[in-house]
């Protein structure tokens, strides 16, 4: 059996006259759209090939050598914009020129929001490599169940909306402070499953 990895790379070879932001989300089914009073449940994007399972818990995804050159915080909600608690971001990218890490876990980290659901790392702004035209960021989050993955795009950074998957959805919005290090904001919004939608009697009742 062969098995494809199916990456934004490879999506943009096999359409290579594809308008800024036309692949994005095309590729991996989306949520649906917000009932009245709930929040839009982030957009999901394809997870691509360089996901590693066991990265360091750690929210300074900085190497030897690193200088902090980005700080993203936000809060991790269900779609009713109730905060799930203790939620957990993997987060991977590759290095200034491009490169991913899969032996190790440079520049990959699992980051824990608090009881709150606020999450907040630092890291530096990732290289664009090709054929992508954005720096970008991959995510999985999980909070209770089912985890979601995107990739997140930096305000600022040169050529990000010509890229096919770039979406406003997933711009982590960003001011730059004297130092010059960017300070951006980003919300996710997840459905998660509920007691009452996984607990029958039976199962109640074994456990209490
Ligand atoms: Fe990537």
């Amino acid at each position: 059996m062969t098995f494809t990895v199916v990456s934004p790379e490879q999506m943009i070879e096999a359409y290579p006259n594809a308008e800024p932001g036309s692949l994005a989300g095309k590729f991996v089914p989306q949520p649906p759209p917000p009932a009245a009073g709930e929040l839009k449940q982030t957009m999901r994007e394809i997870e691509g090939p360089f996901f590693r399972i066991g990265a360091p818990r750690r929210n300074v995804i900085l190497e030897e050598g690193d200088k902090v050159e980005l700080i993203v915080s936000g809060r991790v909600s269900n779609e009713k914009g109730v905060p799930i608690p203790h939620s957990v971001i993997n987060v991977w990218m590759s290095d200034h020129d491009g490169n991913y890490d899969m032996i190790g876990y440079r520049h990959h980290g699992i980051v824990e929001a608090d009881e709150f659901g606020h999450y907040e790392f630092w890291t530096i702004i990732p290289g664009a490599y090709e054929p992508r035209e954005a720096k970008h960021i991959h995510v999985m989050v999980q909070g209770n169940s089912f985890p979601i993955t995107t990739q997140l795009y930096i305000e600022g950074e040169l050529r990000t909306e010509k890229d096919p998957f770039y979406s406003d959805d997933v711009l982590i919005r960003c001011t730059i402070d004297e130092k010059g290090v960017k300070h951006g904001t980003f919300d996710f919004v997840l459905k998660q499953v509920t007691p009452q939608d996984n607990v029958t009697p039976d199962s109640l009742a074994a456990v209490v």
